[in-house]
């Protein structure tokens, strides 16, 4: 088991606390492998001194990026072309099997059997089922691997601009081949399936092992009141069940902030805490949305984004239902 680490990558501060809260989720539920942080060099020196701390290794790779706005700009993320940094996790070949972990999951029970499944093991992708998400994956360290996905990043490309375009095309008989690489859902639930199909959200959303807060905003985006236990800030749109990111800022204000305390010293750093102020924007469970045009919406809702608290409820939703059933 020496030789199996949880994999992860961040390549600036955000996406590090990010990790940390990841790497203590693994930490928590008793992992019994080895975790790895892969950075770029902008995640700044006391971050690294904390991520030091949470996982056995954590090594420096040099940032891939896609450079391809236009692929980036019809998934509307263009800050995703870094993700092909990613990549670099198959270099890691004194480890024999790894399972690579987006820098916004976590994990809310123990995932070591994850370890009993074969290279490419994903679960699907909610968005087009018929390619696997690239935010949990099994992997084996390759450097043959490695040198064929860099070529076939600089023959063809990427479909999205990102990691899971050039995986999906490089893996490309995920789909069909071998029903054992298809990870179930809760291994790497998203909350845009709440919105897709809430009745199976409520049927298996219980057993859920790893969640992913995938989408442009991320639990780092928002602040936490320490004192009501509440999460705030200037919530517009949401990308995660509320429970679940609740559950990420006790989980980050509890066990990641003490240490970044300790790290920053006497440096002022921005914490994502607030203690008992009424401070900017409303809590998570009274805000309101800003009146916005039905095309937008759609745009939001195709992002993944959906106002799950307030037009997109579901409550919203069920009347719409019944107004059809009519
Ligand atoms: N990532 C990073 N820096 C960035 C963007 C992404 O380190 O600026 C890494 C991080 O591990 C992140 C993953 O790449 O979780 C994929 O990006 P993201 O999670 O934002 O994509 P999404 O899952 O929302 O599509
Ligand atoms: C996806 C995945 C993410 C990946 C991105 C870019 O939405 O969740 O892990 O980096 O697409 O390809
Ligand atoms: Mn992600």
């Amino acid at each position: 088991m020496a030789d199996q680490a949880f994999v992860t990558l961040a390549t600036n501060d955000n996406y590090a606390r990010g990790a940390m809260v990841l790497g203590k989720s693994l930490r928590s539920h008793k992992t019994s492998r080895k975790l790895v942080a892969l950075i770029g060099p902008h995640v700044s020196d006391p971050a690294r001194k904390v991520l030091h701390k949470i996982f056995d290794e954590v090594r420096l790779v040099d940032v891939l990026d896609s450079g391809d706005s236009a692929h980036l700009a019809m998934l509307k993320r263009p800050d995703l072309g870094v993700t092909f940094t990613k990549l670099h996790c198959w270099t890691l070949t004194h480890y024999s099997k790894c399972v690579f972990m987006d820098a916004d999951t976590m994990v809310v029970s123990n995932v070591d059997e994850l370890f009993d499944r074969e290279e490419l093991s994903a679960a699907p992708d909610p968005g087009w089922p018929d390619c696997f998400n690239s935010g949990v994956f099994v992997f084996r360290p390759s450097k043959d691997t490695y040198e064929k996905l860099l070529k076939f990043c600089t023959e063809h490309g990427s479909f999205d601009g990102g990691d899971q375009g050039v995986l999906n095309s490089f893996f490309s008989n995920w789909a069909t081949a071998d029903i054992s690489k298809h990870l179930p859902f809760i291994y790497n639930l998203s909350s845009i399936a709440i919105y897709t199909y809430l009745p199976a959200f409520k049927q298996y959303g219980g057993n859920a092992k790893v969640v992913h807060f995938l989408g442009k905003t991320k639990p780092w985006s928002y602040t936490y009141d320490t004192k009501a236990r509440r999460v705030r800030g200037d919530i517009q749109e949401s990308s995660s069940h509320p429970a679940f990111l609740l559950r990420w800022w006790e989980l980050y204000s509890q066990t990641v902030l003490p240490l970044l305390f300790e790290a920053y010293g006497d440096q002022p750093f921005h914490s994502g805490c607030v203690e008992g102020e009424n401070g900017d924007g409303m809590s998570l469970s009274h805000h309101a949305m800003p009146m916005i045009s039905s095309e937008e919406r759609k745009l939001r809702w195709e992002q993944g984004q959906a106002d799950y608290m307030g037009m997109d409820s579901f409550e919203n939703i069920q009347k719409k239902l019944d107004s059809f059933l009519k």
